[in-house]
């Protein structure tokens, strides 16, 4: 089969690495890609909201699949775009619809649907510009802190988390006036849970589901969980919290409900869901959904995944995910993060990345990185993921701290206790 993966980061990189194992791969294509995948298939110079683009390329060079890794196309409606036209429709595209990427797309969608479905979720209140007043109500009935959030897509930024109530009140007005745009026009005000987040991802067909390895993600960029969010440094899988109780309460009380909600509202979901959780005191709540795996989740959950994922991509589009097995490895997979220094606030790109031919015992995935000329030169905040087996989370961290110091580019940082909680 030829395969188009839409995408450029860490995650895109390691599906790409995934399906170069599949027996059935025959080419590999990556829109727009990195210094990464254009070690393992073809880059092309197309941006993941270029449909028009994407649908001629498909259509000119036998695209059998189109994977895509990021929401922006999937909430911008990429899956629809192909379904609509005679020409693409044979060709399966691995994202949800545009209506079913709403779970990502709009937080209030997404209250909504859990609402509806009864899905544990934190209390909230939806606040537009014309019912600001109930909004600084709701604000005035809570505790501290509390959690304001865009509904629309906001480039991971639009959620607020506040101490002080004067704070949230001129936060709440800011966002309602454009302060993410018309992201959040609509803001969601939630109750604030208290707890350990981790992150569970399934694979559905919109009959039946799979679940795939879990994975707890480190948000903040400095050591101890402090400083601003990040899009994620780092990574361990699997969680050793998340036991088969825990994993019990979150398959009957949020994945089986979300699944039949959708086949209920006749939602067609095919693709990957990720399930943003808060364990409190050993009970799974829903923070959001995304319509996609996580970065830098991929990077340890994909490695531990033991199928033919393009077997499990063609399951999906055809809808015979139930005919699947899932194999997993037991052994732990930890990734850390090497970032621009700066990232989350102004970094500079163009710096040489050396001593990638030195790594031993890790894989190493490509995030921001591009080629130039021989060389491979950062290109974003997340830089490059090093993700490592161990038979145990220390094992496989050791492996990752080694190589990432042997790793050097100008201003190169990481986090130094990834996994430190666990
Ligand atoms: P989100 O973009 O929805 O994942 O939110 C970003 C981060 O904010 C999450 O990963 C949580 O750490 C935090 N967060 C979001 N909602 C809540 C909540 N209701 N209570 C506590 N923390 C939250
Ligand atoms: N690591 C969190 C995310 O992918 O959204």
């Amino acid at each position: 089969m030829n395969i188009l993966v839409l995408g450029s980061g860490g995650r895109e990189h390691t599906l790409a690495w995934k399906i170069c194992q599949s027996k059935k791969l025959s080419r590999l294509f990556i829109a727009p890609g990195n210094a990464g995948t254009a070690l393992l298939g073809t880059n092309l110079d197309l941006a993941v909201n270029d449909f028009a683009g994407i649908a001629e390329f498909a259509g000119n060079n036998d695209i059998d699949m189109v994977v895509v890794g990021p929401e922006d196309p999937l909430v911008n409606g990429i899956a629809d775009y192909f379904a609509q036209q005679h020409s693409l429709a044979n060709i399966p595209v691995i994202g949800p619809s545009k209506n079913a990427a709403m779970l990502e797309g709009s937080k209030e969608f997404a209250k909504a649907f859990m609402m509806r479905h009864n899905i544990p979720t934190a209390g909230y209140k939806t606040v537009t510009g014309q019912n600001m007043e109930e909004g600084l109500d709701f604000l005035s009935a809570m505790k501290p802190p509390y959690v304001l959030k865009a509904d629309g897509l906001a480039a991971g930024k639009g959620v607020l988390i506040i101490n002080r109530i004067e704070d949230a009140r001129n936060e709440l007005n800011q966002m309602l006036s454009g302060k993410f745009g018309n992201a959040s026009k609509t803001v969601v005000i939630e109750e604030h849970l208290s707890g350990t987040e981790l992150s569970v991802f399934i694979i559905t067909d919109g009959k039946s589901y799979k679940i795939l390895p879990e994975a707890k993600d480190y948000k903040r960029i400095g050591k101890g969980d402090t400083g601003p969010n990040t899009g994620g440094m780092g990574a361990v899988s699997p969680v050793p919290f998340a036991n088969s109780v825990f994993m019990k309460k979150v398959e009957e009380q949020i994945i089986v409900p979300t699944i039949t909600g959708l086949q209920k509202e006749n939602i067609e979901y095919k693709g990957f869901i990720f399930f943003g959780l808060m364990n409190c005191g050993g009970n799974p709540y829903v923070i959001e959904y995304n319509a996609r795996l996580g970065d830098p989740e991929s990077e340890v959950t994909l490695p531990r995944l033991e199928n033919d994922i393009i077997d499990l991509f063609d399951a999906v589009a055809t809808q015979t995910l139930a005919e699947q097995n899932i194999s997993i490895s037991e052994r732990t997979v930890a990734t850390v993060m090497l970032v621009s220094g700066g990232y989350p606030g102004a970094y500079e790109k163009g710096k040489m990345i050396r001593n990638l031919d030195k790594v031993r015992e890790s894989l190493i995935f490509h995030a921001g990185t591009r080629t130039d000329g021989n060389a491979v030169v950062t290109n974003g905040g997340r830089v490059l993921a090093v993700s490592s087996f161990g038979s145990d989370i220390r094992e496989a961290l050791s492996k990752s701290y080694r190589n990432a110091e042997i790793i050097d580019f100008e201003k190169k940082y990481f986090r130094p206790d990834i996994g430190f909680d666990l």
